[in-house]
Order: structure tokens, then sequence, then C-alpha cells
């Protein structure tokens, strides 16, 4: 296969392709079990308001930024940070701050891959019946009724495993084996081929099941008979509380979801937009998948969860039912389909179209270490594709079989890792590029008219914003997370290290190669 390089550079087919991979990109597993879970975590109606103030401020300016640098960047046929940043500032340090850009895609594609296993195999164990059955009778707690869901789950990923170990059941590995291969033979296809066909028909299969779902929940009836309906559960998420406005820790939610839904921060955006023409529009492109994001998320994703949630157990009850993201989609979401009638296709519907929403994700993730290894290694897409294989199956035995590492992977690279990126970005782009460039850059060839007020947002609040939520972070989070003393805490970031430091390794060689050249 040739090289995607110069004029025969990847693009997408159609615009409704680009769209609908874009889409695919943003909306995962955060819109449909992260989502629910921060706003029942953060009082509802009171994380709404924090939600959209960031949506505005960080959200949109942040997602125009990534698709600007992406396209520039392809235009150059850097389909990744480090060419991309080496592009925007003439400093030999610019393309190592652009390793973030593969590093952390990198990793959250290790553990990101394996709970999209996750979300096929339970799709089938639904279909076939093999998940447990629940029945709310008199007197029966929602904890005692959670329980046999809780330790399907448990023993499924080997949770109760001794020691510092996890130990899986044997399908959870096979249905991970199955993932990857099927992800790796998608991206082999290549972007207009593989990834975007996918997403032309994931993406609509996806909102059909969860509109079916979405009337459904809307539909429910307390099985107690108890005085709780849809519209408590609306109530819950939508009447506006203004409390959560003087929390940080309600605002460091908001701003963290709305980074990891729309995958900023995540160097994705940045592939993705690199296989555009230097015409295509990026305004309304951008704004369309945005848009189509925050509808699955807060419409589909935060009414089918919470809604049946709070009918079933009560606002009291679903915030347990919702204590995390494991909890309620795999645990609480199965409980409660599977006490309605058709249980078994409803669990189904639920679990595959969250395998849709993970692995057009999961495509994402994957796509920035193809095309670095395409772009600046001159690879061709056969050996790239096999490279990332043999790195991301290797490196996911550390969240499949290791306490503990899941979660610190998910910190570093899928919390901290994204803000501190998207900080860059915007520094590099906007002020160090500059801001007039920069503007005129994003406004190129716009389909509409981007209101002048959002200059001001991304030169100033956007950089602000994210120092602001950083420097909380370092003071809230990060002694807690360092505080951890176990050892299985430190192979994990021994491994992110080696990670680093490799890819490190690959980008100086690139470059030396590069100058060799001339
Ligand atoms: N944006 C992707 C998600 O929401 C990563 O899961």
């Amino acid at each position: 296969m040739s090289r995607t390089k110069g004029p025969e550079r990847e693009r997408w087919s159609s615009r409704v392709g680009l769209i609908l991979a874009m889409a695919g990109n943003a909306i995962g597993l955060g819109n449909f079990l992260r989502f629910p879970v921060q706003a029942v975590e953060n009082g509802g109606g009171a994380y709404i308001i924090p939600y959209f103030i960031s949506f505005i401020l960080l959200g949109i300016p942040l997602m125009w930024i990534e698709w600007s640098i992406g396209r520039y960047g392809g235009s150059l046929n850097h389909g990744t940070a480090p060419g991309m940043f080496d592009a925007l500032w003439k400093n030999p340090i610019a393309k190592y701050i652009g390793i973030l850009g593969i590093f952390i895609p990198l990793i959250i594609l290790t553990y990101y891959t394996y709970i999209a296993s996750w979300t096929l195999a339970f799709s089938i164990f639904s279909l076939l019946g093999l998940l447990p059955e629940g029945r709310i009778a008199d007197g029966i707690t929602p904890a005692q009724y959670l329980k046999p869901f809780e330790e399907y789950l448990g023993s499924f990923i080997g949770a109760t495993g001794k020691g510092i170990f996890l130990t899986p059941d044997l399908w959870a590995y096979i249905f991970f084996l199955f993932t990857v291969a099927f992800s790796l033979y998608i991206l082999s296809r290549g972007v207009a081929g593989g990834i975007e066909r996918l997403a032309d028909f994931a993406i609509p299969t996806l909102f059909v099941m969860a509109l079916i779902l979405f009337v459904r929940v809307l539909t429910l009836e307390s099985p107690t008979g108890a005085d709780v309906s849809p519209v408590d559960g609306l109530a819950f998420l939508w009447e506006p509380r203004f409390e959560g406005l003087t929390s940080p820790k309600v605002w460091l939610a908001a701003a963290g979801q709305i980074f990891f839904t729309l995958s900023l921060g995540l160097g994705a955006i940045l592939t993705y937009a690199s296989y555009l023409r230097r015409d295509d529009d990026i305004a309304l492109n951008g704004l369309t998948t945005a848009s189509l994001n925050e509808f699955a998320e807060i419409v589909l994703g935060g009414t089918i969860s919470i809604v049946s949630a709070v009918v079933f157990f009560g606002v009291a009850g679903a915030k347990d039912a919702a204590s995390g993201a494991f909890k309620l989609g795999f645990i609480s979401m199965p409980a409660i389909l599977s006490h309605m009638p058709l249980g078994n296709l409803f669990g189904f519907m639920w679990f595959f179209l969250l395998f849709f929403a993970a692995i057009t994700s999961v495509m994402a993730l994957s796509q920035p270490v193809i095309a670095f290894f395409e772009d600046e290694l001159f690879w061709s897409r056969k050996k790239s594709v096999a490279v990332l294989g043999i790195i991301f199956f290797v490196s996911a035995h550390l969240p499949i079989f290791l306490k503990g590492a899941l979660d610190e992977m998910d910190f570093w690279a899928g919390t901290f890792g994204l803000v501190v990126f998207a900080l860059f970005e915007v520094v590099i782009f906007v002020w160090i590029f500059g801001s007039e460039r920069a503007w005129e850059e994003i406004n190129r060839s716009a389909q509409i008219r981007i209101p002048h007020i959002f200059y001001f947002i991304m030169k100033y609040i956007t950089p602000l914003f994210l120092i602001v939520i950083l420097a909380t972070w370092s003071y809230t989070e990060l002694p807690k997370v360092l505080a951890k003393k176990d050892g299985t805490i430190w192979i994990t970031r021994i491994f992110l290290i080696l990670v680093l430091l490799g890819l490190f390794a690959l980008v100086r060689m690139a470059w030396e190669k590069r100058e060799a050249k001339g």
C-alpha cells in the first residue's frame, strides 16, 4: 500500500463521512457512562450550568483551534502534533512537546479498548440471556437488587483476584483479542476506506438504538409502584441550581468532562483534521460535530441512565446506582433493563450502542500513532498498523491484569494530560504562531461567521481557564495521586515513563533523518 504523503495524502471521501467520523471520535463511553455519573455526583442541575459555560469557553474554542492546527499541519503533510507544533513554532523544543499528542491517545487506547471489549461481550451475553435477571420485590434494597450484577461484572473482569493481580474470565480475554483484531482490520483499510466507512454505519445505528432506549425510558413506571416518574429524573438533571457555580469541585468535573467528551487535548482531532483539504470548512463542520456530541451526551446519554435510575431507585438510590461509570454501565443499567419486558433486547441495544460509541473512539485514538509512523517515519500503512497493534496489545496487559493500572493511566493521560496538552496547543497556536494568523486560519473557507468575541475568548479566557484548572488540580488532586504508595502504581508509572522515552527517541530519530536529508 502506498504511503499517504504529499499529493497522495489520504482525504475524507465526503463531508457526511467526515462529520460522522469526527462525531464518532467525540461520542464515546464518555457520553453514556462518564457524563451521567459526573452529573449525578455533582448535583444534577447544579452541574449543568458550569458544564454549559465550560462548553462555550473551553469546548468550542479549543475544538476550532484543534481543527485548524490539524488542517494546517495536514497541508504540510504532518498528521500529528510533533510535526504540527514544529511547523507553527520554529523552536527545537516544539516537536518534543508534540509528543504528548501521541502519548496521550496511545495510553488511553490501551485501557479504552479493553472496556470497549466488555461492551461487546455484554451485548452478546445480554442477547443470549446469560446476564443475571433482576426482580424487584418488596423489602429488597437497591444494593441487594444490584448484588448479582455486581458479582457478575466482578468475576468477568477478575476484580476479585487476590494480591496485586486481576484474574479476568477467559471470555474477557477472548473478547479483548477480538476487539483488537477488529480495530486493526478497520484501521488497515485506511482513513476513508476503513474509519469513515465504519462511522457511516456505526454512528447512525448508534443514534437509532439510543433513541429507542430514550423513548422506552421516558415511558417507564416505578417497578415498586412508588410515586416517582421519568419527570422526576428529568427534573433532577435539568432544574438549574446555582450553588454549583461557587464549587471548584463542580467546575473541575464539568471542565474535565468537556475535554473528555469532545476528545479535546487528545491529539485525535488534530490527526483527523489533517485529512481535510486546505480549503475545507472547519467552522461549521466543527460546530456540527460538537452539537451531535452534545445531543448524544445530554439528551440521550443523560436521559437514558439518569431517568431510568431515578425511576427505579429514587433520587437517593440513583446516586448510589450511578456512583461510578462501570457501576452505572455494567451493573445498574443491565439490572434495570433486565426487569423490563424484552429486557434481553434492550440490554443488547444498550451494550451494542456503547460498543459502537467506543469502537469509533478507538479508531480516533489509534490514528495519531499510525499517522506519526506514516508521516514522520515514512512507514507504509500496513507496517504502521502492525507496529501500533503490537505496542497496544502488549501495553493493554497492564490494565487487564494489574490492579489500579487503569485508574493511574486514566489520571495521567485521560485527565491531567489532556489539560496540559490543550494549554500547549493554545499557547503555541494563538500566542506564538500569532492570534491574527490563528484567527485567519480558523476562518479560512468558513461557512458560518464565527462571532468576533471568540477571538478574545481564545486569546485570553480559554488559556486563563486552563491555567486555573491546572493550578486547582495540582493543588487538590495531584498530592492525593502522588501520595499513593503501593507498588503497582509504580509499575504503571515506570511504564508510562518508558513509553514517553520511547516516543522521544522516535521523534529524535525522525528529525535527525530529516535534517540529514536536508
Ligand atoms: N470522546 C470520547 C468519549 O467520550 C473519548 O468517550
